[in-house]
């Protein structure tokens, strides 16, 4: 399906919080891993620069860095106004103010565009969206996603998210989500729907705990793996 630039925000952590919310390690960096969603994260930017092989999948991909930038200048004030206008909602310990959210997000939508192109060309950032990816199985050892899967629970329903969710299985050795609740604050409603039917085809779910909290009471990560 055809993604609409004008019903995106194309907000993008960057990579120390990728590793936050991931827990990821210096010994699972160094794996090939799958960034779905990855938007205008800047995970892929600075990773690669670290010498690590991230791979990013996102409809958004289909237009250009400049359309991108664009839409995220057209909705940034908005945002932030949002966020200003629930402070309550939002932990200010990693950001310390809206504004140092803002310029956090502006840093790294500016990393991500500075290499969007070029990382293009070399396959590192492609076009594709779930449930359904163009890899091979067990192409990857890490599939990560960030701030799409239950997040947006009233969006996508509890079959979206399971044929997602098995689809990264089928492509990546190691499957990691975050957050792990809805954009309302609240824990998604697919979360156990998907866990269990999970758990009976034989893989591990563990809901750990990680240090990145932003949105509140949001610093739980879910990592699925097989069992051998
Ligand atoms: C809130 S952004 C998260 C960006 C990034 N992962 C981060 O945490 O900074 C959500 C992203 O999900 C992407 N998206 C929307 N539908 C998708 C789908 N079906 N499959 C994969 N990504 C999708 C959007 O284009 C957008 O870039």
């Amino acid at each position: 399906m055809a993604v609409k630039l004008d019903t995106v925000v194309p907000f993008g952590r960057s990579f120390d919080e990728y590793v936050k919310m991931f827990n990821l390690t210096q010994i699972e960096l160094q794996q090939p891993i799958l960034s779905v969603a990855d938007g205008p994260a800047s995970f892929n930017a600075e990773g690669t620069r670290l010498g690590y092989h991230i791979k990013s999948v996102d409809p958004l991909y289909c237009f250009n860095a400049i359309q991108i930038k664009q839409r995220f200048d057209a909705v940034v004030d908005d945002i932030i106004g949002q966020v200003e206008n629930s402070l309550d909602d939002w932990v200010w310990s990693y950001h310390r103010s809206p504004n140092e959210l803002r310029k956090n997000r502006e840093a790294a939508i500016k990393l991500f565009c500075d290499d969007f192109e070029q990382g293009k060309t070399a396959g590192r950032y492609e076009v594709g969206e779930l449930p359904q990816l163009n890899y091979p199985e067990a192409a990857y050892s890490l599939g990560l996603c960030s701030h799409f899967l239950f997040l947006y629970s009233e969006q996508f329903d509890q079959t979206f998210h399971l044929d997602s969710i098995c689809e990264l299985l089928r492509v990546c050795r190691e499957v990691r989500v975050f957050p792990l609740l809805n954009l309302a604050l609240n824990p998604s409603p697919h979360l156990d729907l998907v866990i269990t039917p999970l758990t009976s085809m034989g893989y591990q779910c563990d809901v750990q705990s990680v240090v990145y909290e932003f949105q509140r009471h949001s610093n739980k990560m879910l990592k699925i793996t097989k069992e051998p």
